[in-house]
């Protein structure tokens, strides 16, 4: 299977007449997926603060514009030495069976399309080989919510590692998921048909499926230690919010952090992650690479980020929605939509400036 060989023009999808921005396809997802599958989409933790502090704190930000500037604003950027149209990646986002029957292929093309970088989740509804295969020679990382059995994740990190994927994400907020009122209320349930096809062979973890079984297996920094000392990938943790943390990531190895807190999707009341940007950034000095998702919706949430330290940003929620109504072509359509605002932006206010953090 190459990237699109086996499709015909019908399964890249469309972009609906009056789409403009990222937020324009909120209300057009709701209206074309299940109550439950929306719900599990756009849902969040408890009472859903953390998930609007993170859209809040964006905007509550201001830029400052640098006019008449003679510098070329480059909107590209590079990660672990390779180059991308802009600072703006897919971040990972599980089960996307749900929302279209492409799934996450469909989100590898269009992040290839558009020269940027897809996330492959551990819970994809495809397995990881078949979503490198689809992104046709784009640049691919992979999310690892480390397993109970050991054996079995260092087996899904060779995976990665044999598939080509660039760099390893792993996941760190949530050994176990947040309060979900959202899906519970809808009655959310994955479909079997849909079970992760990267974990189909994974042993039985022998738990009952109570919290006191899950939290007896949850990742801890030794884990991270022996994955680090394992891979030859670049390691970034996600979900980190606090300094301490982000500092020990590093001192273990880790080649950087994702400023994240999963969306609002674990721990309600969390802060919004732009707001740990600036100190985890003043931390951890230059080098470590820093990221940030939650609450990136346009161009100038791009330059905002980045001017508090990030190298780039991650985006989920609003190119899913984008997935469940346009396909293919709708993720691209969006990342295209971002990625223009993304070099307005540069061009109106010139390139960000990480003292400006300091000035805030
Ligand atoms: C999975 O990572 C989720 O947030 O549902």
């Amino acid at each position: 299977m190459t990237a699109a060989g086996d499709l015909g023009p019908s399964d890249f999808g469309a972009v609906p007449p009056g789409v403009v921005s990222l937020e324009d396809w909120a209300p057009l997802a709701r209206a074309r997926l299940a109550p439950e599958a929306h719900a599990y989409l756009a849902g969040h933790a408890c009472d859903g603060v953390t998930a609007r502090r993170n859209r809040d704190a964006f905007l509550a930000a201001e830029i400052v514009p640098r006019l008449l500037l003679d510098q070329d604003p480059a909107p590209a950027a590079t990660l672990f030495g390779r180059s991308i149209a802009a600072p703006i990646l897919v971040a990972p986002v599980a089960h996307q069976g749900l929302f279209h029957p492409l799934a996450e292929r469909a989100t590898a093309m269009a992040a290839s399309a558009v020269d940027t970088i897809l996330v492959a989740s551990t819970l994809s509804t495809l397995s990881l080989e078949a979503i490198a295969e689809a992104a046709d020679g784009g640049t691919q990382w992979f999310q690892l919510y480390v397993q109970p059995d050991r054996g079995f994740t260092d087996a899904l990190v060779a995976r990665a590692e044999a598939a080509g994927y660039a760099a390893l994400v792993i996941t760190v907020d949530a050994p176990v998921f947040g309060v979900r009122n959202v899906e519970q209320r809808a009655g959310f349930r994955l479909p079997a048909p849909l079970a992760p096809a990267n974990l189909r062979d994974a042993p039985a973890d022998g738990g009952d499926g109570s919290l006191a079984a899950l939290l007896a297996r949850r990742p801890t920094w030794s884990d991270v230690a022996h994955i680090v000392a394992r891979t030859r990938l670049p390691v970034l943790l996600k979900g980190i919010l606090d300094v301490e943390d982000a500092a020990r990531a590093i001192d273990l190895g880790a080649a950087g952090v994702i400023v994240s807190n999963h969306g609002g999707r674990v721990l309600d009341l969390a802060p919004a992650a732009l707001d740990r940007l600036a100190p985890i950034r003043d931390r951890l000095g230059d080098r470590p690479t820093i990221l940030l998702d939650g609450g990136v919706r346009r161009g100038g949430d791009v330059h905002v980020a980045l001017s508090r330290g990030a190298d780039a940003v991650m985006v989920g929620r609003p190119l899913i929605e984008a997935l469940a109504v346009g396909g293919p072509l709708g993720v691209a359509h969006a990342l295209r939509t971002l990625i223009d605002e993304w070099a307005i932006t540069l061009a109106l206010a010139g390139p960000p400036r990480r003292s400006d953090a300091r000035d805030q």
